[in-house]
């Protein structure tokens, strides 16, 4: 079970961390798949557009290779039995911790005018969504980790009070890190509304994304940013000494690691902006790509430049089709209203079953 909002086109963080597993994850387990409408009014004062965004949405998973077919693929307020599970979960969510949960905090910062009680109990919502179907693994990016551990103090707190309904449901990645896609511009994970320029859309044509990627940050050093010319041993990274944040969760959370973390000189970390290029050219560019860019950087031969549009390439190369398939699915509106019919019958049915045994556990 997972869900993405549809507040905005879809970004490479999205497609990376959630749509990709979606895609692994349909032939092996019984999933649902949702967009997640009532998350959406969280954040948005303003509607007109929502009923697109949840189609375009719907277009870009389906063009992604998520087969409505194969698994129920709904949108949330289609089925709501959402809403029935969200109302008794509240009861056993403590205000206290609601309000020290970080992506709250981070909220209330953004959105200081609209702190609404949405807000606050959005991981309830989201517990909600998961156990519905009473799942156990849940595809998402590791911005998502802490809200499944809320999941679980609610599972836990349901079966210890009512008696046993719920599995625990974990983050899932078939056993790997979860993944953080990483800005272009250096700050934080790439995001569906903050810097657009920092931000890779499924929706970007060619030229946008060659733009976006030609300024991406190569360092975090004022010196040397943007230098695409030949960087002498030591330099790039060891010139600007800024190592933001350490984590290097950059390469870690990409995976397999390896060249990304080591530097090219004893002892001299990697900066994170390049570590940011070499996870995002492993997610996009072959093996050959990689080894060779690698083996420069350690020779201390990298040139910046090249990489960059040896990464702009690869994600023309990946976006593209997506892109126009996308275009054509969200035009065909016959075709996007029966998916969403035949997922929320799916997703209903599933629903029922557990708000059955939920309603008997807690003698309703
Ligand atoms: P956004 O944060 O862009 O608004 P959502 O909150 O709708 O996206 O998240 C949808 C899914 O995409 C979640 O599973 C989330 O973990 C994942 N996701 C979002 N951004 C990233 C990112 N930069 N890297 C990895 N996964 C991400
Ligand atoms: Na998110």
């Amino acid at each position: 079970m997972s869900g993405i909002r549809p507040t905005g086109f879809l970004h490479l963080g999205n497609y990376f961390g959630a749509v990709r597993n979606y895609v692994r994850m349909q032939d092996a387990y019984t999933c649902y798949f949702m967009v997640a409408d009532l998350h959406a009014l969280t954040t948005l004062n303003e509607t007109r557009e929502l009923k697109g965004h949840v189609r375009r949405v719907m277009a870009e998973n389906i063009a992604s290779g998520l087969d409505p077919e194969r698994v129920a693929f709904y949108c949330q307020s289609h089925v709501p039995e959402t809403s029935e599970l969200y109302l008794l979960l509240n009861m056993l969510a403590y205000v206290g911790e609601l309000e020290k949960t970080p992506t709250f905090k981070e909220k209330v910062r953004l959105q200081p005018q609209n702190v609404n009680a949405g807000l606050l109990t959005y991981p309830v919502l989201q517990a909600a969504d998961i156990l519905l179907h009473r799942a156990t693994l849940v595809p998402v990016g590791k911005d998502q980790e802490q809200h499944l551990e809320i999941a679980r103090n609610y599972v836990n707190r349901f079966n210890g009070r009512y008696g046993e309904v719920f599995p625990e449901p974990y983050a899932f990645n078939f056993g790997e890190a979860l993944i953080k896609v990483p800005s272009l511009d250096g700050a934080g994970k790439m995001s569906k509304s903050e810097n657009q320029m920092a931000t890779i859309y499924l929706a970007d044509d060619d030229a946008t994304i060659r733009k976006k990627i030609a300024k991406a940050k190569t360092d975090s050093g004022p010196a040397v940013s943007g230098a695409s010319g030949v960087v002498q041993p030591g330099g790039e990274s060891g010139a600007s000494g800024v190592q933001s944040g350490g984590e290097s969760g950059a390469g870690r959370s990409g995976g397999k690691s390896g060249a990304v973390q080591r530097g090219m000189m004893p002892g001299i970390p990697m900066s994170e902006s390049v570590a940011n290029l070499f996870l995002l050219l492993r997610l996009v560019s072959s093996e050959d790509v990689v080894q060779k860019f690698s083996a420069d950087y350690e020779a201390g031969t990298i040139r910046y430049g090249d990489m960059k549009k040896e990464l702009a390439e690869g994600m023309v190369r990946f976006v593209a089709p997506i892109r126009e398939k996308a275009e054509a699915i969200q035009n065909d509106d016959a075709y996007l209203r029966r998916v969403m019919e035949e997922g929320a019958a799916k997703a209903r049915s599933s629903a029922k079953v557990t708000i059955g045994l939920v309603k008997d556990a807690i003698g309703l």
